[in-house]
């Protein structure tokens, strides 16, 4: 039987009567209370916020997220733990040993028999689960359905294309990682020293995570590069413990505080919000949703943005009298030679309040005050149409998705059926609040 650690606050009197054989840890007073580290029984359920090594950590298709330590999980960032196999049925079957040793999320559109299906790792062999239930033929050897990947795995996490070149696994092994393609099923094996060793790795909305000990390093999932203060403890970011707050201490606006500066869609659907010197990823709130700093993803323009739009696999921004252009993976690269100015790229004087494009067109439509003006991105030298008065003032961001255009003024959005109905229609539609569902705020 596999006993767990579980820390629990008693009072002292009690705690030496009553617990004392089983002591581990050296108590420590506090407040009259003590702490005490012992061995509980298996039906003693682990608490996360005691600073756990995480065995295996990933997001079903529904976006929980799953934390695994021995034979319990955790379901979300909140919550108490509750043993695997209870939303797991058949893991422990098979070898009784009670805990997994890593799992991922895969993403692989061009298969969708495999796409979203969560697959754990134990020993030598694969789990394919879908909506909780073990995929037919599972479990298998690791080696027959991911050729060239090692047993005994520490970690793995997706990473699908546009953040790694191909759709790809990335598992841990010690200080070892094996990119594995999916679609070619090829491995390259490479050494990332700089990394602790992970025992669990997670990729969150575009951003990769190694985790080790109590703590988490994130890391570039091409060249394992660690760019800012890590270690972090992952108690104030992954989970919701008392005495522990989130390290930037983020408080989710309300939706009536909400003004973007920009906000863009691209033909996949991947859709980014602006505002000062943040961004939110907004199409992916299956797995939640959380701003980061536009200094991650977009280092040149860390400040803030005036406009942004996307035009096929690349991203343009605008601020001042400038653009930059970069290739939208994830993070993004600044194409050599920019920011121009937008006099060279555009045609235009600056600033820009706002611009989008709608998919397979190659205008790009530029507000400026009242104005809105078409530029054909497919013609050079681009030739700058009439403007088109606009009925609304101080639009600040816009976008172009399949359901029309949306241009926004401070946390209320007009939506139309088309460019053309925006600058031309004379009918001016209601303008609707940013809800809760659009943008992660609160009400
Ligand atoms: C789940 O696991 C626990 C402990 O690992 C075991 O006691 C219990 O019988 C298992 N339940 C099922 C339904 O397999
Ligand atoms: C998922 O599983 C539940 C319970 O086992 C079942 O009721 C439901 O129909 C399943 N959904 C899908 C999409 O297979
Ligand atoms: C965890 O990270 C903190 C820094 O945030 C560091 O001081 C501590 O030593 C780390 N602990 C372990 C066990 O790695």
């Amino acid at each position: 039987m596999r006993l767990q650690l579980q820390t629990l606050f008693v009072g002292l009197a009690i705690a030496l009567s009553y617990a004392a054989p089983m002591l581990q840890d050296v108590m420590t007073a506090e407040d009259g209370i003590a702490h005490l580290k012992f061995e509980a029984h298996h039906d003693a359920k682990p608490d996360r916020c005691d600073g756990i090594q995480f065995d295996a950590i990933a997001p079903d298709e529904k976006g929980n997220t799953f934390f695994f330590k021995g034979d319990h999980l955790w379901k979300g960032f909140s919550g108490p733990a509750q043993l695997s196999n209870s939303s797991f049925k058949e893991l422990d079957d098979y070898h009784h040993l009670g805990h997994v040793d890593a799992a991922f999320r895969m993403h692989n559109k061009d298969k969708p028999k495999d796409h979203d299906h969560i697959y754990f790792f134990l020993d030598d062999k694969v789990f394919s689960y879908f909506n909780h239930s073990l995929e037919e033929g599972y479990p298998k050897d690791i080696q027959q359905e991911f050729p060239g990947v090692p047993s005994h795995l520490d970690a793995a996490v997706e990473c699908p294309s546009g953040e790694c070149t191909s759709d790809a696994v990335l598992f841990f092994k010690g200080n070892n990682v094996y990119n594995y393609d999916i679609a070619t099923k090829s491995v390259k094996q490479r050494q990332w020293a700089h990394l602790p060793d992970c025992t669990s790795a997670f990729r969150w909305l575009e951003h990769y995570y190694c985790f080790h000990d109590y703590n988490f390093t994130r890391f570039h999932p091409v060249t394992g590069e660690v760019e800012g203060v890590y270690p972090k403890d992952a108690r104030r970011y992954f989970m919701k413990c008392p005495n522990f707050g989130h390290g930037g201490e983020a408080k989710v606006p309300k939706c009536s505080d909400v003004n973007l500066d920009a906000i863009t869609s691209d033909d996949s659907g991947k859709t980014y919000a602006f505002s000062g010197p943040i961004y939110m990823r907004l199409d992916t709130h299956r797995d939640g949703r959380h701003t980061f700093p536009i200094a991650r993803a977009w280092k040149e323009v860390a400040n803030g943005v005036d406009a942004v739009f996307s035009y096929g696999d690349k991203i343009y921004i605008i601020k001042g009298d400038q653009v930059y252009i970069y290739k939208s993976a994830v993070p993004s690269i600044l194409i050599e030679g920019y920011p121009k100015s937008l006099k060279e790229e555009l045609g235009i004087e600056g600033p820009v309040n706002a611009a989008f494009m709608c998919a397979d067109h190659h205008v790009v439509h530029i507000i400026q005050g009242q104005q809105m003006r078409d530029i054909d991105l497919s013609a050079t030298p681009r030739t700058v149409g009439v403007g088109a008065p606009l009925q609304i003032s101080g639009i600040e961001a816009g976008m172009c998705g399949p359901d029309g255009v949306k241009v926004f003024v401070g946390s209320k959005y007009y939506h139309y059926k088309s460019p053309m109905l925006l600058a031309f229609s004379r009918i001016l539609p209601e303008p609707k609040p940013i809800t809760p569902d659009m943008m992660g705020c609160v009400e």
